[in-house]
């Protein structure tokens, strides 16, 4: 079955508008992705006529909604292949996840002498946690190095993985190079010295989803907002005797078994990670958008975002003086670039006011910047809803910048 675009694309409204009088081209999606009718509208009603607090209240509606709620966990839990429901957190995104292993796996797990281990080519997400844990408990920092292309040096990690290594964070999908690291390989060197692995799933998991209990990664993180989700809501996947054997990241509402002065004893999990009011209607919006996405057929869905990826590369590359960032062979949808002459933001203002949309800058991924010798690329990212006529628009407008520019 091949991937109905257009039926597709008309889910998505947003794609119909125009800006500054011009077709939109919304080539921004790993920043955010659009959210389809089922996801808003399911939402909506939620708000509207079902709305109730979860877990707390004795009545039917938050019955409810405490039913909804705990049905868009097992959502989760199977899309991303978890053993249990207790292995899945709901959290406010991929950097509260990444911030709720830092400090309370970190916290009572590091100490001087022990190390952490990330890539070059982290988001700031899966880069400052560790920073701040490290700081707190004297653990060392270490860095696997980008080769030009964008792969990892894979040859470092006997060097830089050791008997001391207790962490090893990696992403699954850069969201500047679109590299995707083999994982596996660097799982299996991290578990042969007893370090657990947490994977950074942000980009990756909305280009080919995950199977946690395969890759056997220890956690996995990911933003719905980026998963054709809302905003506000994320998910951490631990394995349960981890997650158990870790203290609560926040105090508060839910998370408690008994409170008293003298000692306050812990809900079971999962809800020991879900202080205050969860986002329910986050949680239940991100299940219906991984429904959504469960509703298409993945294969076809791959092969429309490659094929597009390597066209927009193709007639990148016809353009003089433009530069790649990140060419490996299975990389994400994704291209940042820039063009010899022209600062990265003066091309993103003007393809915006082309009816383009891109991003620019740093990407929140500053030691990625740094190893390339740049302050910032543009970056053009690719979605399931995006079509041949955006990377057509998309290409025309970018030459039309550059010779304004030049
Ligand atoms: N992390 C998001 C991006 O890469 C916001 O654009």
């Amino acid at each position: 079955m091949s991937l109905e675009l257009e039926n597709i694309r008309s889910q998505f409204p947003l794609l119909e508008r125009s800006v500054y009088g011009r077709r939109l081209v919304y080539l921004d999606s790993a920043a955010t992705a659009q959210k389809p009718l089922c996801v808003v509208e399911r939402m909506s009603e939620l708000l509207l006529n079902e709305n109730a607090n979860i877990h707390r209240g004795v009545h039917l509606l938050s019955e409810e909604m405490t039913a909804r709620y705990e049905e868009a966990r097992e959502v989760v839990r199977r899309f991303v292949g978890a053993e249990c429901r207790e292995e899945i957190i709901f959290t406010s995104g991929a950097t509260m996840s990444i911030n709720l292993v830092a400090a309370s796996w970190g916290g009572a797990n590091l100490c001087e002498g022990d190390n952490i281990v990330v890539s070059e080519i982290e988001h700031h997400s899966n880069i400052v946690p560790w920073q701040l844990i490290a700081e707190r408990t004297g653990a060392e920092l270490r860095v696997i190095p980008v080769a030009d292309n964008g792969a990892l040096e894979l040859d470092k990690l006997d060097t830089l993985i050791d008997e001391h290594t207790k962490m090893v964070a990696v992403t699954q999908a850069s969201n500047t190079l679109g590299t995707r690291p083999p994982l596996e390989k660097i799982i299996a060197k991290a578990h042969s010295v007893g370090a657990v692995v947490l994977v950074d799933g942000c980009q990756g998991v909305v280009h080919g989803g995950v199977d946690v209990k395969a890759l056997d990664c220890d956690f996995y993180a990911f933003s719905g907002h980026k998963l054709y989700g809302p905003t506000g809501i994320g998910v951490l996947y631990g394995k349960r005797e981890l997650l158990d054997n870790m203290p609560p990241y926040m105090g508060g509402g839910d998370m408690v078994d008994k409170v008293s002065f003298a000692k306050t004893t812990y809900a079971p999990l999962p809800l020991k990670f879900e202080a205050g009011t969860s986002n329910y209607i986050g949680a239940v919006g991100l299940a219906e958008a991984i429904r959504f996405l469960q509703s298409l057929n993945a294969e076809e869905v791959a092969k429309h975002e490659k094929g597009l990826l390597d066209y927009a590369t193709e007639q990148l590359q016809q353009i003089e003086g433009l530069r790649i960032y990140g060419t490996t062979e299975d990389k994400s949808p994704i291209i940042s670039f820039n063009v010899e002459g022209c600062d990265h933001y003066d091309i993103g203002m003007i393809l915006d006011k082309m009816g383009v949309a891109v991003r620019t800058g740093h990407h929140c991924a500053e030691p990625t910047m740094t190893r390339y010798g740049t302050n910032g690329v543009v970056r053009a990212s690719i979605a399931l809803y995006t079509n041949k006529e955006d990377i057509d628009t998309f290409i025309a407008a970018l030459k039309r910048a550059v010779r304004m520019l030049k």
